[in-house]
Order: structure tokens, then C-alpha cells, then sequence
């Protein structure tokens, strides 16, 4: 059993947070967040993450797990501090690392011996040793080992991923330090790759925008297909069976979002570009994304002609299904552009609608999507959630004004939705 202190209670700390205690180890996680902590004592998440509430319960009664806005409170007798703080997008699309720099500066201000500081959050690389200059700064006469251990969980399968990683990621200059770290991980018997920090820390930068890099280059595909009439969802499934290829991150749509691939794709290129590096391809892959973000629109407006007084649909908001995160989901641009060109908005999503409220304050929310589609001009599928894949479609056909479906995910089956009467466009696929 260790003692672990984790600083941020987001997506990516409160999950550490909880599988840690959930490993044996006795964790408390430190948040400037009031309210989010005040939420966290009552064993309510302040995010929508399928099955994390049940683990924080279960070890915040069994003691192992407790939340506190008060470093004096998490870090002194500590063994670990994490930090999984937010690294959001600076200026010129550089990381901006001022709360990494203030969680580091808490935990050194609060530490009374040994600790093993382990970076989670997404930093570029040279980050672990701003943070020892932090600390070194800050800690006093405390030893101090810095670690770079990146994170890969998805929101929507947190926990599992955690719990069950492909791998785990370790970096440090000191060997002795990587293995402090490896020691917490061994429960989870899964492969653990030792590495330099700077390694470590361009590992989870590559990872992400490889993954972007498939989501471009299948948009791309999609743009041809549309072209010489194929099929690119079939042209996905036969790609994807090559083992050499795999079928994951091929699915053509409206483009990648979320809190991560965006600002990661750009802080590398960031990084790149400081080194004296011009990265042509990180530059072709958010060049097309952006352009997919525009495809919805432009669907639209071919179906509807102008879309001034249309009333539109959307089905979905968060940036992919199960999650109910909206930092940089297509939703948000595609909204407000709608508005923007004067048509009527209404939407519905299973968990993003508080706070899509807050950044959507214009658009009607709906209680689901056939509430959404009643009267409407034109629905777009935004998020693939499942229930809208399950959707009686003929009713939704019933219920509109005019029955033209975007379909931005290539939930729908083309041939039934023209069978069905509607004007259906997908995204590469005629
Ligand atoms: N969300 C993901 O799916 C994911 C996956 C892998 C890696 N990451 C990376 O992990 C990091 C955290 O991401 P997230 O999505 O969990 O962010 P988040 O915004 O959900 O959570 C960050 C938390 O840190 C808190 N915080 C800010 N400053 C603090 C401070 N000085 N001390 C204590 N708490 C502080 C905030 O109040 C917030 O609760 C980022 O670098 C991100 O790129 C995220």
C-alpha cells in the first residue's frame, strides 16, 4: 500500500484517483474546485463516466479515497503525487502549462519528505524538467524524483482503460524512479515500458496525433469517394481488415473534437515548429479536420437551399458518445453556424445537455430525438450515440416538415433511408 496525493480531479485524476484506492493504495485528490470537491464528498461525479461513480463510492466507505481542496491535506506523507491538472491550448497553439506550474508549486510548497512527483497530465516535451525546476524551486531541502507517466484512457471507457491498458508509459531520468512508479502498476499485469522522460513524454504526443492522422486520412478518402461514387464506409471495413491496417480510427465523419487529439495535434506541431521543424503532415491532418467540420453545413444547405427560417435538428452535441464533454466538439462550430445563417436550432444529447446550455445558450434543447426531428426541416447526426442507431425511423420520417437527414457519423444505412423516404446524405458515401 502506498500513499498517493493526485492533483485535479477531471476526467483524467479523479479516474487515477479512484483505481489507485481501488488497487489498495490510500489516495487523496486535491482540487482548486470547490464545487467539484463539495460534489465528490456526497460520492456525486462532477463528469459523466460510465461506471466511475460506483468505484469512488465503494473506496471513499472503505476509506482508501477522499477529496480535499487543500494541498496541506493530500501531499505531506505522500509516496506519490500525480499530476493530472488541465494543459489546454496556449498561445499559437502551444501547451499552456500555468496550472501544471501551480499544481507542481503546491505540491513542493506541502511536501515534508521523499515524494515521487508523476506527471499524467499531456505535456510537451521538457515539461518534467519545468516542473523539477518548479519544485527545486519551491521544496526546500525535500528529495524529489520527477516522473513522466502519460495517459491513454478514453472518456467513455475510463475505467476499463485504466484498469486493463494496452500499456502503461514510464519515463524518468533516473531508472530507480521509473521503477517506484512501475511498482503501483504492477496489479494491473499489463506490458510497462521504462523509457527516458523525454521519450515518454513524445510517446503519448505521437500516439494522439497518429490517431488523428487515421481520422484525417479516412475524411480524406471520404472526399474521393464522394467523388468517383465508392462507398467509404466500405472502403473503411475493407481496409480495416488488413491486419497491418485494423479497423479502429477509420470511420469517416464529421472530423475529430474532443479535449485531446485537437490541442495535442497542434502542441506538437508547436513543438515541432520551436525545434525548427515544419511538420507537413500534423498541418495536413488539422487542415482536413477543419474541413470536415464545415461538411455538415454545406450537406445542409445542398438539401435545404438557404437555410435561413429552417429549423434543424441535432442529434448529439458531446464530442463522441458516452461522454458528456464539449471542449472543441464539432457541435459547437456547426451550431453556431446554423444560427448564424439564421436558421432555427434544437438538439438533443444523452449527457451533454447541461452543459451545452452554458456554451448553446440559443439552441432549444429537446428531450430526445423525436422531439428533435417533430416539424423539423433537416436533422444532422452530430454524435454517434447508440440510441439514435436504435431510432423507429419511419416515425421520425412521420414527424418532419421536410425529411432530409445529415448524417455525420454514417449511422444509417443509405438505401433504407432513401426506402424510408428521406433525403439522406451521409459522408463519403453517395
Ligand atoms: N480527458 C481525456 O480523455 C484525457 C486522456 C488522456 C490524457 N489527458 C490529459 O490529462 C490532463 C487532464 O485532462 P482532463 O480531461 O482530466 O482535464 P479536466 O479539465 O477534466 O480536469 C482538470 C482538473 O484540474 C483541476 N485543477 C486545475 N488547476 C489545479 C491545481 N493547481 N491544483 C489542483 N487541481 C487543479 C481543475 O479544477 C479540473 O478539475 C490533460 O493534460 C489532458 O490532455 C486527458
Amino acid at each position: 500500500m502506498s500513499r498517493v496525493a493526485v492533483a485535479g480531479a477531471g476526467y483524467v485524476g479523479l479516474t487515477t484517483a479512484a483505481c489507485l484506492a481501488d488497487l489498495g493504495n490510500e489516495v487523496v485528490a486535491v482540487d482548486i474546485d470547490q464545487d467539484r470537491i463539495k460534489m465528490l464528498r456526497r460520492h456525486r461525479l462532477p463528469i459523466y463516466e460510465p461506471g466511475l461513480r460506483e468505484v469512488v463510492e465503494r473506496n471513499a466507505r472503505a476509506g482508501r479515497l477522499s477529496f480535499t481542496t487543500c494541498y496541506e491535506e493530500a501531499v505531506p506523507g505522500a509516496d506519490y503525487a500525480f499530476i493530472a491538472v488541465a494543459t489546454p491550448e496556449g498561445a499559437e497553439g502551444a501547451a499552456d502549462l500555468s496550472y501544471v506550474e501551480a499544481a507542481a508549486r503546491s505540491v513542493a510548497e506541502n511536501m515534508n519528505g521523499p515524494l515521487v512527483v508523476v506527471n499524467k497530465s499531456t505535456v510537451p516535451i521538457g515539461t518534467g524538467d519545468f516542473v523539477s525546476r518548479v519544485l527545486a524551486k519551491h521544496a526546500g531541502e525535500h528529495r524529489f524524483d520527477v516522473v513522466s507517466n502519460p495517459e491513454f484512457l478514453r472518456e467513455g471507457s475510463a475505467l476499463a482503460d485504466f484498469m486493463q491498458p494496452d500499456r502503461v508509459v514510464i519515463g524518468a531520468h533516473r531508472r530507480e524512479a521509473a521503477d517506484l512508479v512501475a511498482k503501483l502498476y504492477e496489479p494491473l499485469n499489463a506490458p510497462i515500458l521504462l523509457t527516458t522522460m523525454y521519450t515518454a513524454e513524445m510517446i503519448k504526443y505521437a500516439s494522439n496525433s497518429f490517431l488523428a492522422t487515421r481520422i484525417s486520412f479516412i475524411n480524406e478518402m471520404a472526399r474521393i469517394c464522394e467523388r468517383v461514387d465508392a462507398d467509404v464506409k466500405v472502403v473503411s471495413e475493407g481496409m480495416g481488415l488488413d491486419r497491418r491496417i485494423g479497423s479502429l480510427f477509420l470511420e469517416a465523419g464529421i472530423g475529430y473534437g474532443g479535449s485531446c487529439f485537437p490541442k495535442d495535434v497542434k502542441a506538437l506541431a508547436a513543438t515541432a515548429k520551436e525545434y525548427g521543424y515544419h511538420p507537413e503532415l500534423l498541418r495536413a491532418v488539422m487542415d482536413i479536420n477543419q474541413d470536415q467540420q464545415r461538411l455538415v453545413i454545406e450537406k445542409l444547405k445542398d438539401c435545404l437551399g438557404s437555410l435561413r427560417g429552417q429549423v434543424v435538428g441535432l442529434l448529439g452535441l458531446a464530442f463522441k458518445p458516452n461522454t458528456d464533454d464539449l471542449r472543441e466538439a464539432p457541435s459547437l462550430e456547426i451550431a453556431r453556424g446554423l444560427l448564424a445563417k439564421g436558421a432555427t436550432v434544437r438538439a438533443y444529447d444523452p449527457a451533454a445537455m447541461v452543459r451545452a446550455k452554458r456554451l448553446l445558450p440559443d439552441v432549444n434543447y429537446r428531450r430526445d430525438a423525436y422531439q428533435v426531428a417533430r416539424g423539423a426541416d433537416a436533422i444532422a447526426v452530430i454524435t454517434e450515440w447508440n440510441e439514435f442507431k436504435l431510432l423507429d425511423l419511419p416515425r421520425v420520417r412521420r414527424s418532419m416538415r421536410r425529411p432530409v437527414v445529415v448524417d455525420g457519423r454514417n449511422i444509417y444505412d443509405p438505401v433504407q433511408m432513401r426506402d424510408l423516404g428521406f433525403v439522406y446524405r451521409g459522408i463519403g458515401r453517395n
